[in-house]
């Protein structure tokens, strides 16, 4: 893909793009909005095929925090950091990361705080630290560190919470005796797998790492061929692993009552929302559902809430969705929709356009 494929059909406030010859990366920072505060969204590093690849990733996931950040009602925008690395991050020496998290640094304090960055998939609380040294505008750092260390415990809370909602919406009670199949063991899906089991449910899993896998199975789950997930027969599905799950095409005929997960941009495209919605898949839109994560960021290290407070937040996750299956009901449109709508609602509602400027946070 072209770089200006995904750059000139966006509509965010700003994109930088950076080539360093050194380490052979490049770096991409999305700013999508800051009409509600200061754009905020994690760092992805990881291989992709081309820039323009990596550009089309940034600039969807800033997007999406723009929503999220909305629905979840907190003070901050929407961006998105991708590193495009050389090879995938296991390869790479310690050394060359530092100098790449050097670079990364340098470019957002040169964006003077309109983007703040957390960890994602391919970053960690350490990479935050070791950030924090040469930027302000790093959030997700360990908690020896004076952060609020990972946001994965809460993530998967809200996570659950919304499984528990979409269940309900969907008719099927509880957990007790549901098949859930949950893709990728990470630091988000492994929590929410034990959640599921304490609830009773039938375990499934797939992981692309067989060690997980493992480990699941010894815990009584039942391990899924990743090529299969789709293909598999259950009543909720959980992604936990990358986005791009599920396109209309898959959504036509996958076999599941319920989808509910963390994964950032689980839909391909645009009519698999409504795909899902027209089989009477209950469909809990991945902005709102794992929103957990950012509310304890921000919760913890920006509004100064204490954990108690981000958990009372995070549950809330679930009344949210509520109101959103029940928008999406009397208008006859996807939760996708009802969930973009409510996202919008609250843009238009703010009051306080362009609030992220000179925000200084509080750590
Ligand atoms: P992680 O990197 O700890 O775990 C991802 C897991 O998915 C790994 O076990 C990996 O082996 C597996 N995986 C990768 N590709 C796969 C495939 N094709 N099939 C099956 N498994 C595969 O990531 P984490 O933190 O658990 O996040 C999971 C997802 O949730 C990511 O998409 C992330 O963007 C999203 N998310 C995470 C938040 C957090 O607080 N950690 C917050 C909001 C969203
Ligand atoms: N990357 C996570 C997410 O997509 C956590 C995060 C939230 C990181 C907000 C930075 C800012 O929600």
């Amino acid at each position: 893909m072209e770089i200006e494929t995904p750059l000139s059909s966006w509509d965010g406030e700003l994109t930088c793009v950076r080539y360093d010859s050194g380490t052979g990366a490049w770096f991409l920072v999305a700013v999508h909005s800051t009409r509600l505060g200061p754009a905020a969204g994690g760092t992805r590093a990881m291989t992709y095929p081309s820039p323009g690849e990596a550009a089309a990733d940034a600039t969807r996931l800033a997007g999406a925090m723009t929503l999220k950040m909305a629905v979840a009602g907190l003070p901050m925008g929407g961006g998105k950091s991708v590193i495009r690395l050389p090879v995938p991050r296991a390869k790479l020496r310690a050394e060359t990361w530092r100098q790449i998290l050097d670079v990364h640094a340098s470019n957002l304090q040169r964006l003077h705080g309109d983007y703040w960055t957390g960890p994602d998939v391919g970053t960690n609380s350490a990479d935050m630290d070791y950030l924090r040294k040469a930027t302000d505008y790093a959030f997700g750092r360990s908690v020896a560190a004076g952060g609020s260390g990972s946001s994965a415990g809460a993530t998967a809370l809200g996570v659950f919470a919304a499984i528990r909602a979409s269940v309900d919406d969907a008719g099927l009670g509880t957990l007790a005796g549901c098949r859930v199949l949950v893709q990728g063991l990470g630091a988000v899906g492994a929590r929410v797998a034990e959640m599921a089991l304490e609830a009773g449910a039938e375990l499934l899993v797939a992981d692309i790492d067989p060690k997980r896998c493992d480990a699941a199975q010894a815990r009584g789950a039942r391990v899924v061929n990743v090529a299969e997930v789709t293909r598999t027969s259950c009543e909720v599905l959980v992604p936990c692993a990358t986005g791009g799950l599920i396109s209309a095409k898959i959504a036509e005929t996958i076999p599941c009552s319920v989808v509910a997960g963390a994964a950032n941009n689980l839909l391909r495209d645009a009519g698999s929302a409504d795909v899902l919605a027209e089989r009477g898949i209950v469909y809990a839109p991945d902005f709102v559902a794992n929103a957990g994560g950012a509310i304890h960021l921000v919760g913890r290290e920006v509004l100064g809430w204490t954990a108690e407070q981000v958990t009372v937040r995070t549950l809330r996750i679930s009344q949210t969705l509520k109101t959103i299956f029940e928008n999406a009901h009397k208008q006859g449109v996807s939760n996708e929709r009802a969930a973009c709508d409510l996202a919008a609602s609250e843009l238009a509602n703010s009051t306080v356009a362009g609030a992220g400027r000179g925000f200084e946070g509080n750590n």
